[in-house]
């Protein structure tokens, strides 16, 4: 792909590149990906319909390569050949998006269409797999919320895609918080079943962090008292470290922070884990997106 050596897509001039080191400009490793957002005062759904196409076509790309590499042959070969072509589909409509300009205003729905129908059967796989996994008729290595998880997410990008279309580009809070703390919450409790169970204090930090998403789900004085209350040590410290926003903000450039360092920790082996450098770099984007759009939000 163009933009790994270093070219950034030509869409990329006037929006904001988003890197682990902030300003940076380009990739640390290889398996960092530059995150490509709209400014913060952008409100063009056809430059939010690019950019948020380019980001979910490669994480949808993704989700496929990761359930590949936990379907082993010997347990799921028709499966995984399933995977393999849903991964190679989304990257296909990555590079297209990557070599395209972002659409006119009023192509925008002409835009996202493909993206649109390319995520239906994948959402329905994500379902049908969760199932059989669930049941027992499935003896993958993708665990059950695994499959719920990035099928969520689909269903969440279709929501998005389809909005843009109507000419909606704006965040609503709510919407946001709800559908993010879960995410968090969940990423925060696969890292912790993924780790080495030799790293105690990295587990025990990653339930605590997923508790504190599970109780600022609800997004109130209620739900930040909640969170200090379940785990005093992390709220506080996440305040104390970012003081100048509110607490679901703070917890959330907090778990940025604990993803970019993790990832970097699995990369030079400093961390034991069985988790891939490329999923620890996806949920880092994902807390990356979550705060970009918290701070977008009304
Ligand atoms: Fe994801
Ligand atoms: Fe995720």
């Amino acid at each position: 792909m163009a933009e790994m050596s270093g070219q950034m897509p030509a869409s990329a001039e006037g929006m904001d590149v988003l890197t682990r080191t902030p300003g940076a400009g380009t990739p640390e490793s290889t398996s960092e990906k530059v995150v490509i957002l709209p400014k913060m005062d952008d409100h063009d759904p056809a430059t939010h319909a690019w950019a948020d196409a380019r980001f979910a076509a490669d994480i949808l790309a993704e989700h496929a390569h990761f359930f590949a590499l936990l379907m082993p042959e010997e347990l799921a070969a028709k499966e995984r050949a399933e995977a393999l072509r849903f991964q190679h589909s989304f990257a296909q409509l990555y590079d297209r998006i990557v070599a395209d300009r972002p659409p006119e205003r009023s192509d925008v729905k002409a835009f996202v269409a493909p993206l649109t129908e390319a995520i239906k059967p994948f959402i329905e796989y994500k379902a049908r797999l969760g199932e059989a996994q669930s049941s027992g008729k499935l003896r993958s290595l993708v665990w059950p919320l695994f499959f719920d998880h990035t099928r969520h997410e689909a269903e969440r990008w279709e929501r998005r895609f389809d909005d843009l279309a109507r000419g909606e580009p704006d965040f609503e809070r709510g919407e946001v918080v709800k559908f993010w703390t879960n995410i968090m919450d969940e990423h925060a409790r696969f890292v912790a079943h993924l780790l080495d169970p030799d790293e105690y204090e990295l587990i025990e930090k990653a339930f605590s962090a997923s508790n504190v998403f599970r109780k600022l789900s609800d997004d109130s004085v209620g739900g930040t008292v909640a969170a200090l209350v379940a785990e005093p040590g992390t709220v506080v410290d996440s305040l104390v470290q970012h003081p100048e926003v509110d607490a679901v903000m703070s917890a959330v450039q907090t778990i940025l922070d604990f993803k970019t360092q993790a990832v970097r920790d699995i990369e030079a082996g400093r961390i034991k884990s069985i988790i891939e450098p490329r999923l620890a770099d996806h949920v880092r984007r994902e807390a990356l997106k979550f705060l970009n759009e918290l701070k977008r939000a009304v």
